[in-house]
């Protein structure tokens, strides 16, 4: 495994500059970190995976947040572990995700890979945490741009669908990709994906933190893709080549 970047697209080369950046900028021998999903924050787990291996870093632990997590760790050999297990005493000293949306305040929308329940659970756990994303994600409202994810115990879907579009959204059952019918998630579960086209407005509620909480009030539904825990910085990936770091 190597990051060797000769032929990488535009795109893959901001999020591999805002990936690594995150590690660069943030990461620090001792720690144990929580590592995200998904095609920019793949290249976080890529630069400690080298980090490490150079002995730039030491003493790191880390925990994965899906399963495509978990192979790239193993594939740098990287000291794996369960969120659970004593070795850590319950201290995530870090966390750093990628997103799909990234409101003004900081909220997120996440589940575009369907990692988004171990991603709450692991980074909801840590102290600090922080995003790497390219542009596109700054959103000023979450929801309408992309659909917010929601996980579904498989025999709850009709009830959820049915709540959900008494809230106006539109949602559709996610598709997998390479197999058919639904897409499983790592725990199980289905994928709803709830577009909020004048909004994430639930009920009377605006507020990311009531919506939040208002989905995950529904019997069945085990997360939303909405993410209100304090984000420390969004580092955002530019054109230029540049990584802008926005605090909260
Ligand atoms: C996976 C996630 C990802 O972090 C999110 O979808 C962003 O992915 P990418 O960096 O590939 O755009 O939440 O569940």
């Amino acid at each position: 495994m190597s990051t060797n970047t000769q032929l990488l697209d535009q795109a893959t080369e901001i999020k591999r500059a805002v990936g690594f950046a995150a590690v660069d900028r943030f990461v620090q021998s001792g720690m144990n970190l929580a590592l995200g999903t998904g095609s920019t924050a793949i290249w976080s787990v890529r630069r400690v995976g080298e980090l490490v291996r150079s002995g730039v870093l030491a003493n790191i632990r880390v925990v994965a947040t899906s399963f495509q997590t978990e192979l790239e760790c193993r594939s740098w050999g990287l000291d794996l572990r369960d969120l659970s297990d004593p070795i850590l005493e319950n201290r995530i000293d870090l966390a750093i995700d990628g997103a799909d949306e990234v409101s003004p305040e900081g909220f997120l929308v996440k589940g575009g890979g369907a990692a988004h329940v171990r991603e709450k659970i692991t980074e909801y756990a840590a102290k600090r945490f922080i995003v790497v994303v390219d542009q596109s994600k700054l959103v000023s409202v979450l929801g309408k741009a992309f659909a917010v994810p929601i996980e579904v115990i498989p025999l709850a879907r009709a009830q959820v669908i049915r709540a959900l579009e008494g809230w106006k959204a539109t949602v559709k059952l996610r598709e997998g990709s390479g197999k058919a019918g639904p897409t499983i998630s790592d725990n199980g579960n289905f994928i709803l994906d709830a577009f909020f086209p004048e909004g994430l407005v639930v009920g009377k509620s605006s507020d990311p933190c009531a919506v939040e909480m208002a989905l995950k009030s529904l019997p069945g539904v085990v997360e939303s893709g909405i993410f209100t825990r304090k984000v420390e910085a969004v580092l955002v990936g530019k054109s230029d080549g540049t990584v802008q770091e926005i605090y909260y």
